[in-house]
């Protein structure tokens, strides 16, 4: 494994979608639930990883506003994992110097959950390490449309001149304001979707998906995902070294026939 430089090449910020956890679980012959609870443990070695390794920001996909068309035994067993890891592990993660965020909508969470949450968010909100954020009830489309719809008022009731509007001033109403957007995307368990997630701050994100389950994931498997982004080279839409010349009179292009 290729180590990781602690330069200015780390990622700034990496987005994980925590994606095999009832494949893991079946694998064993176990209830999906039991997937959702190694899971648990991923999420606790992979936070030790970021805040040992310096990363300034960390996104975590822990509930999709999709996920409540699951059966009502597991969204239950979700609540009940998402509880038990804020009063069991927060003190640790606050320790370690992390702010702690939580992006979605906290409407359909119970209230002790929602407490849970603002008592997280304020305990560390005066650290400067890791920006530890947990999509939680979170979807990106209907992130866009609110940002819009907050738009669209403040246009309406003359606050805002619509001309004004630019990607800064949409993301700066985005569940992430003031986080930068992710560098390093990685999604476990080998599918190729992005299933709804930061749809505006992934714009040119690297993806690195893997076929590890997430319940096997670890710090370790962090770091490799780091090292291959570091050997990625990011364009932008730009052109990038060694990808040819550039002809200043097109018109002389001859194409070979064929
Ligand atoms: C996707 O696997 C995972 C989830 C829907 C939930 C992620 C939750 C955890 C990792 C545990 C709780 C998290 C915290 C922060 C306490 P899946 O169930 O869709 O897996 P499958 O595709 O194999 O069925």
């Amino acid at each position: 494994m290729a180590a990781v430089q602690r330069n200015e090449s780390l990622p700034r910020h990496v987005a994980i979608i925590m994606d095999g956890n009832g494949r893991w679980a079946r694998k064993r012959h176990l209830p999906r639930q039991a997937g959702h609870v190694a899971g648990v443990n991923a999420v606790r070695d992979v936070v030790r990883a970021a805040t040992d390794v310096g990363l300034e920001a960390l996104t975590l996909y822990a509930f999709s506003s999709e996920n409540w068309k699951r059966p009502a035994i597991e969204v239950g067993a979700l609540m009940g994992l998402f509880r038990l890891y804020f009063r069991k592990d927060m003190d640790e993660v606050i320790g370690r110097g992390a702010k702690v965020r939580i992006i979605g909508s906290r409407t359909r969470v119970d209230p002790d959950i929602r407490s849970m949450i603002e008592d997280a968010e304020r305990n560390s909100a005066g650290n400067n390490g890791l920006n530890l954020t947990f999509a939680f009830d979170y979807g990106g489309q209907e992130e866009i449309a609110a940002a819009a719809r907050e738009l669209a008022r403040a246009a309406k009731e003359g606050r805002l001149d619509p001309e004004s509007i630019t990607p800064e001033l949409v993301s700066s109403r985005l569940f992430t304001a003031g986080l930068p957007e992710p560098d390093l995307l990685i999604r476990t368990s080998g599918e190729m979707r992005v299933s709804n997630y930061l749809l505006w701050q992934i714009a040119y994100t690297e993806i690195f998906v893997t076929d590890r389950l997430w319940p096997d994931f670890r710090g370790i498997h962090l770091l490799e995902a780091i090292a291959d982004f570091q050997r990625r080279e990011r364009r932008f839409g730009g052109i990038g070294e060694g990808c040819g010349e550039v002809e200043e009179d097109p018109t002389r292009i001859k194409l070979a026939a064929g």
